[in-house]
């Protein structure tokens, strides 16, 4: 049976561990879409093209030959052949990848790509920032994780071995230009399910998910 669920939220709110969890539990196929908008961006630096020059940007993403993973257990990202699954969670790519999100024929290349790999998947658990609203609005389930920024900081920091001051500073960066710009990513859909996860744990988050799956 075809099973969607979307996840969505900013860093550090726990959707990257969430999602993989549930999709492994689950038997589905796990997309990070996160990952396909940092390969992009890898793609872009590689090519040496001015971030702020809107058509190089979206002719080097629509001419990289971007391939991603499904498996919740461990997938793989490369881009035009190359495995860039270190590279994307580098600080160059962390700090260029809002601007490169914000280019709109970025955007239409990534969610058709990602409609295309829900519909081929059936059952699968999709993470990002705009599934819910845009990628996937007839998803069986739409949860919207937060926390507070605190703890959203020292989770990430102790996933990147960055300090917590450092990656605060980071994270509130991102989270501003990924919500004020005029194409916004981070969109909670008006039915979405809104977890704050500050006070609960991995496997609290993810067994309240498998309840609100089968209610
Ligand atoms: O978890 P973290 O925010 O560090 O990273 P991510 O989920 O890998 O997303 C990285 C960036 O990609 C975000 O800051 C957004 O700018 C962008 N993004 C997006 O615009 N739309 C998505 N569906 C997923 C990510």
């Amino acid at each position: 049976v075809r099973c969607v669920v979307a996840v969505d939220g900013p860093s550090g709110s726990g959707k990257s561990t969430v999602s993989r969890r549930l999709a492994a539990g689950l038997g589905a196929r796990y997309l990070d879409t996160g990952a396909m908008y940092r390969a992009i961006t890898w793609a872009v630096l590689r090519s040496g093209v001015d971030l702020t020059d809107v058509e190089s940007v979206a002719k080097v993403a629509g001419e990289v030959d971007l391939r991603i993973g499904t498996d919740p257990q461990g997938y793989g990202v490369t881009a035009d052949g190359v495995n860039v699954d270190k590279e994307i969670r580098g600080p160059e790519v962390t700090a260029a990848v809002s601007a490169v999100a914000a280019v709109p024929a970025v955007r239409e290349l990534l969610v058709a790509r990602q409609r295309q790999m829900i519909t081929n998947a059936g059952r699968i658990v999709v993470e990002g920032r705009d599934i819910g609203s845009v990628v996937a609005p007839d998803a069986d389930l739409k949860v919207y994780l937060t926390a507070s920024e605190s703890a959203r900081a020292q989770r990430r920091s102790a996933e990147d071995a960055v300090d917590v001051a450092a990656t605060a500073a980071d994270l509130a960066r991102r989270d501003k230009l990924d919500s004020t710009r005029k194409v916004n990513p981070l969109q909670q859909a008006p039915d979405a399910v809104v977890l704050d996860t500050t006070e609960l744990g991995i496997d609290e988050v993810v067994a309240r998910l498998r309840d609100l799956l089968t209610e």
